[in-house]
Parts: C-alpha cells; structure tokens; sequence
C-alpha cells in the first residue's frame, strides 16, 4: 500500500546488503492487504512494528488478527498463498448444548444478528434468557438459557454456556462439574465449579472466547464492578459457617491496592495522558466507597516508573491529593524515557518487594489484617523477563500463610489484557481472587475502559449517601419538601398538636429543632413520619445548653442559640429512594458526596 515496487527492490537489495553487516532491515507490506478491510502498522515497517488488521464492525480479520515483523524482516504468521487474508463474518459459540430443551433455529453456524429462541421439554422450567441474538463480539446477548426441574439437589443446574461441554450432572452438596470449550475456543472463568452447602456454586459461570472475542465497557463495568465491590465494602467482621470462609476486611484492617499500567511502546504523549486518565478516574471511583486505601501506583515497560508506594501511604507522606498530583504531573515526568519492551514479572517484583517490606513493618500478625487488590493493564503480553509466574506464586504464598482456604478473599489480581494480540495462556493465571471474574479482554482503546469505570455505580451503594436528592422524584405535587429525601415530619401530640420539620442523619437519628418540644412532652407524644409512614421514637436529646429563656434578663425574649434536638427512632430505616440521610459538614461521608478525593477539610468542603 502506497509502497512503490522500485522500494520495495530497493528494501529487499539493502536488506541482502545488511544481513552481513548487522544491519537490520525493514519488513515489507507484499501480500498483506486484508479483502474487505484495511491495516495499520504500530512502527513503520521496522522490525518490531506489529501490523494490526482492521474490519468493519460484524466481522474479524481472518486467519491473523496481527502479524510481527521479525528480526530477520519477516512477518510473523506469514501471509499464507492460499487463505488470503480477509474480513470474515463474526459468528458466535454454539448454542445447541442446551440439555432437556430445545434451540430453534438449528444451524450449522451462527452469524452476528441471528436470533434463537430457546424452549424446555414439558416438566422442564427455564430460566435464563428465551431469546438470545449474536452479537459483534461473538458473544450472545442475555445470560444463559438452563432447563430443569427439581430433582431436590442442593445446587440449581449451573447451566452449559454456548460452546461448551460439561461433565457432571448431580448437583449436591461437593459435586464437581467440569467445562471445557470446543476446538478454536478457549475457556474464560471457572472450568470447575463445586456445589456449596449454602446451594452455591464456587467461582464463576465460564464462557467461550475466541480470540477475537472481546469485553464490552459495559460488560467490564458489571463483572469488573461488582467483583471489586467486595473488596471495598467494609464488612463487620462475621463468620459465615455455612461456607467457612466469608470474612471481608474488618473495619479495623488494611486494604492496599497496587495498580499498574502498561505504557510500552507508546511514543505518544496522548497515550499515557489517556493512561493517567484512566488510572485517576479508577482511584476517584474506589474513593468513593467507604474504604480508605493505601495505594502503589506505578507505569511500565521494561523498567517501571513508579508514582506512590504503600509504605508512604502507611506514614502519612503520600495522600490521595498528592497521588493525584502526581499522576497530572506524571507525563512530563516521564518524557524522554525509555518506554520500549514490556517486563510484566519486574512489575509483580516491584510489587512483592513492598509486601515484604509492609510485612516486615507490621510484623506478621498486624499483615494478617492486610487485604491486597492488584490491578494490572497490559496489552497484552510480556517479551521480556520471561513468565511472571512464579513471583505470582510468591505473592500468593506471602499472604495466604499456608491457609489457602481461610485467606483467599485476602488477595485479588484482576488482569486488564487490552490490545490486539493478547497472550490469554500466559496472563489468564495470573488473574486470582474470590467472588466475581478477575480475568478481563478489551479492544485496543482506552477509552472503553475509562467508560467502564465511570459507569460502575450501582443504587444500591449510593441509597445511603448522604445530600442525594431526585429531581425525577416528585411523588405528590402538593409537597415540594418531600422530593428532599432525608426531610421528616413530627407531630407532638401533648395537649394540642404541634408540627415540626426534621432531616434524617442516620439510620436511627433524626435532626430537628430544641423548641419544637416542652418540657413536658414524652417520646410517647412523638411520632416522626418518613415516606409517609409514621415511626416510634425511642429517645428525645435536647442540647444540654439550650434555654429560650437564657437571655430574658437582657431583654431577649427567646433566645434560640444551641436550638438544637436529637430524635433516636425506635426502628431503623431502611434507605431507598424515598428515604435517604443529610449531609452533616466535615464528615467523611459529605466529603464522598461532594466526591471530594481523599481527607477533605471543613473549609474545603464549605468551599
Ligand atoms: C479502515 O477500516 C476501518 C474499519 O473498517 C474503517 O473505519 C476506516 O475508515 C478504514 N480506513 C481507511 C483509511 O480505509
Ligand atoms: C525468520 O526467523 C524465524 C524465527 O526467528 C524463522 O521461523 C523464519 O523462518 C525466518 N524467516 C526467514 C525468511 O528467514
Ligand atoms: C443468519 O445471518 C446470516 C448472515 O447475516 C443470514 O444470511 C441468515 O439468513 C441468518 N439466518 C437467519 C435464520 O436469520
Ligand atoms: C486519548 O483519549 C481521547 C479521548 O479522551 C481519544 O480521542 C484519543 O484517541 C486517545 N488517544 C490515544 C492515543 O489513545
Ligand atoms: C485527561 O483528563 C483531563 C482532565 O479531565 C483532560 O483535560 C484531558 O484532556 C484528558 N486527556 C486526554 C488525552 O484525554
Ligand atoms: C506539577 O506541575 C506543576 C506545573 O507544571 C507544578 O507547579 C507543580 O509543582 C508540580 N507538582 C508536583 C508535585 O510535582
Ligand atoms: C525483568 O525484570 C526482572 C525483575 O526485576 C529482572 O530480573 C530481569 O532482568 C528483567 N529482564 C529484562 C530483560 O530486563
Ligand atoms: C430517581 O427516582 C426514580 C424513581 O422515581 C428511580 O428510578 C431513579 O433511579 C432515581 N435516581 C437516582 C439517581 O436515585
């Protein structure tokens, strides 16, 4: 393309030149135009560039996705005589191993657009989606169809995903079923799930990728978000017996999380600002849940550039401020550095030589109460330093302590391949952790995954944020109040009726006004209505330095400083839409409402 056949002599005659002379030369682009597509080249034609095929969206280059070009100037797959390269139609896994029911159409193969409806033997119940389309990355919409009846196992049928055969057919408590994924497919998520005694399965339902099979933001958003959620939710500490191994962090433990951001062979600037980006916007979205992390936050390509470090974290000379400082300045810091090669196993080095060294400072029984999330981007494979493997294992042995079972919600790695060329084999094991998929595969693109971020926001964990009010909820016109969720009513019912306004704080407390009650009123005279429904209260506190009449000998009739009351409910509330607490200044929660980073001060928070 656009290479003159004169250059391309040229190329091959130099190329016979310096073989010699330790020279070495440029690839060429004969025989690589793709029928119904286009490509580009990351370097050029020198060697190490790779050639990356582009398609319209429904269909995949076909049979390479990329080509290397190799250091004796030679393409890597080679370009084949007989199967042109070309744009074949996507198709996706099959369908037809639904057990106990039937898939209609049958096909041979099924193509992006195609839609199969799903329906069970008589007896059978389904459930999962009954119509399902194939979509442009290879995947089905809906989840998976499973037809059964109650055969009073313990563990409902996990179901078979398109593709995918399964051995095992009893679902009782310790029964094993194994996946494994026809030819030219390979497995993504658990090959063997275990039926628990809780009527659980382990692990996650697997699925059938090919390798052009891609992760979607919003795919990424759901399973990325709800995994990670686990890890940032503080639990109490609570044994559950039944699965023997459900302790999250305490409200006394440490999380530390390390990140760590591939930025080999990006020459642009725009890339690893984008890089920067996507990591802020990661870190931002973690602050706003209830956990205070330590974070290491590092860059790489054959050396590592590192940002922040736990430790610094640990003594106060890091804050989540300065890290985002940091990570605005962090392009101009790295200009003119090598950012050539990938060496992914320096990074789980890096990252193991701080757990010894945060070990080493907490001593092993403070460590015990260390939780450890790694999250790695890369694009897609390491060239050298070899398999990060066994550093893997070490960071494994360091904190599960020879209690794999009881320590393994301790540590989760989630893997990020993006790229064109993703070396699934070698990064799928290193991803490890509980509850939810920690293996994910995007496109080439930024972009995706920063979209992905900013949509994890699940209701359920902003309903209790304070100061959120819904300008869509406005149920009764007749009381623009109530579209302020946390805004009460009191009635005090002594003698006559007396009204009053209050705002939910917690759960239990409501804030309102000191002159709202005399001194004879009983927390039986009270009721507090929320959304409509009146509740009990359980205690009056009036400011102890409240008095209307503290100031009647300099001729203030009422004086109203400290008008100040709490009301204790007997019954908590259950936030909702309806019902949702006010911010009260300088606290931490106002400052995750005002999605302020990190420790905010009053002032900031005022401001
Ligand atoms: C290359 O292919 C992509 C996808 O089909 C298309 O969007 C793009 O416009 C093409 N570019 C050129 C230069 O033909
Ligand atoms: C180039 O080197 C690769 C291995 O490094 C080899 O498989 C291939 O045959 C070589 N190609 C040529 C044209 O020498
Ligand atoms: C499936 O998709 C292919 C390609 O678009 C189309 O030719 C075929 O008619 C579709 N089959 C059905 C049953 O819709
Ligand atoms: C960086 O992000 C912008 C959008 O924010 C996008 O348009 C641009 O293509 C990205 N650049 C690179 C090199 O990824
Ligand atoms: C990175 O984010 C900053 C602030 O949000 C924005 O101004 C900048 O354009 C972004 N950079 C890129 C390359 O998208
Ligand atoms: C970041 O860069 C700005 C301007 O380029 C500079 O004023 C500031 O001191 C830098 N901050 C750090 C922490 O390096
Ligand atoms: C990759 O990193 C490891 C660990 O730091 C180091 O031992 C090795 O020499 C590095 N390899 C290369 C090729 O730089
Ligand atoms: C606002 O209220 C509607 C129901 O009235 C609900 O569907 C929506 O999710 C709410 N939005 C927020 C941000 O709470």
């Amino acid at each position: 393309m656009g290479f003159s056949v004169h250059w391309i002599w040229f190329t091959a005659l130099s190329c016979l030149l310096c073989m010699g002379g330790e020279v070495w030369c440029d690839c060429t682009e004969e025989n690589m135009e793709i029928e119904g597509g286009n490509y580009t080249l990351t370097k050029n034609l020198h060697i190490g560039s790779m050639l990356v095929y582009h398609c319209p969206e429904g269909y995949y280059p076909y049979p390479a996705l990329t080509r290397l070009c190799q250091l004796n100037s030679s393409w890597r797959p080679a370009p084949k005589r007989f199967r042109k390269q070309r744009c074949k139609m996507v198709q996706c896994p099959d369908p037809n191993v639904l057990e106990n029911g039937n898939v209609s159409p049958p096909q041979e193969f099924y193509f992006v657009g195609n839609e199969t409806t799903y329906e069970c033997y008589s007896g059978y119940k389904l459930r999962g989606s009954f119509k399902r389309v194939c979509l442009s990355n290879t995947k089905w919409s809906g989840s998976t169809p499973i037809c059964s009846r109650d055969a009073g196992d313990n563990c409902a049928d996990p179901g078979i995903p398109p593709g995918a055969t399964r051995t095992g057919n009893v679902f009782d408590v310790g029964d094993k079923v194994k996946y494994s994924c026809s030819s030219n497919l390979f497995l993504v998520g658990s090959s063997e799930r275990v039926c628990l005694e809780s009527g659980q399965w382990t692990g996650q339902e697997p699925a059938c990728y090919y390798t052009h099979t891609y992760d979607t933001s919003q795919e990424v958003s759901e399973a990325f978000g709800s995994a990670i959620k686990g890890s940032l939710t503080t639990y109490e500490p609570t044994v559950d017996t039944q699965e023997g191994r459900k302790i999250r962090i305490s409200k006394t433990g440490t999380l530390n999380i390390y990140i760590a951001v591939d930025i080999s062979e990006s020459i642009q600037e725009e890339y690893i600002q984008n890089a920067t980006n996507v990591t802020k916007s990661l870190i931002s979205k973690i602050s706003s849940f209830s956990v205070t992390p330590n974070y290491e936050v590092l860059f790489f390509s054959s050396q590592v550039f590192r940002v922040s470090r736990i430790l610094d974290f640990m003594d106060g000379r890091e804050t989540l401020s300065t890290l985002m400082t940091k990570l605005d300045n962090f392009t101009e810091t790295i200009k003119d550095r090598d950012t050539a090669g990938t060496n992914l196993t320096k990074v789980f080095v890096t990252f193991l030589e701080e757990m010894a060294l945060v070990k080493q400072r907490v001593k092993d029984e403070g460590f015990k109460e260390h939780r450890h999330v790694l999250i790695v981007f890369t694009d897609g494979g390491y060239n050298m330093g070899g398999s990060p493997e066994p550093t893997v294992r070490k960071i494994k042995n360091m904190v599960y302590m020879n209690h794999i079972q009881s320590r393994e919600d301790y540590l989760d790695i989630y893997i990020f391949a993006i790229g064109d060329e993703i070396l699934d084999d070698e990064l799928k094991p290193l991803a490890t952790g509980t509850g939810g998929r920690h293996y994910f595969r995007m496109q080439n693109d930024l972009i995706n995954l920063k979209e992905a971020f900013d949509e994890i926001i699940d209701a359920d964990e902003v309903l209790g944020m304070c100061g959120l009010y819904n300008s869509t909820t406005v149920r009764s016109e007749m009381d623009q109040r109530k579209r302020f969720p946390w805004v009460v009513f009191i009635t005090v019912e002594n003698g006559g009726s007396r009204n009053c306004l209050g705002s939910l704080v917690t759960k239990e407390f409501v804030l309102t006004a000191a002159h709202c009650f005399q001194f004879e009123d009983r927390k039986e005279h009270i009721k507090v209505y929320i959304d409509d429904q009146a509740r009990t209260v359980k205690k009056i506190t009036l400011h102890p330095k409240f008095n209307i009449k503290a100031k009647e000998s300099e001729d203030v009739a009422e004086f109203y400083d400290y008008d100040v009351a709490l009301l204790q409910l007997e019954e908590y509330v259950e936030f909702s839409y309806y019902i949702r607490p006010v911010c009260i200044p300088c606290t931490k929660e106002t400052s995750d409402a005002l999605r302020l980073v990190g420790t905010s001060t009053c002032k900031d928070q005022e401001s």
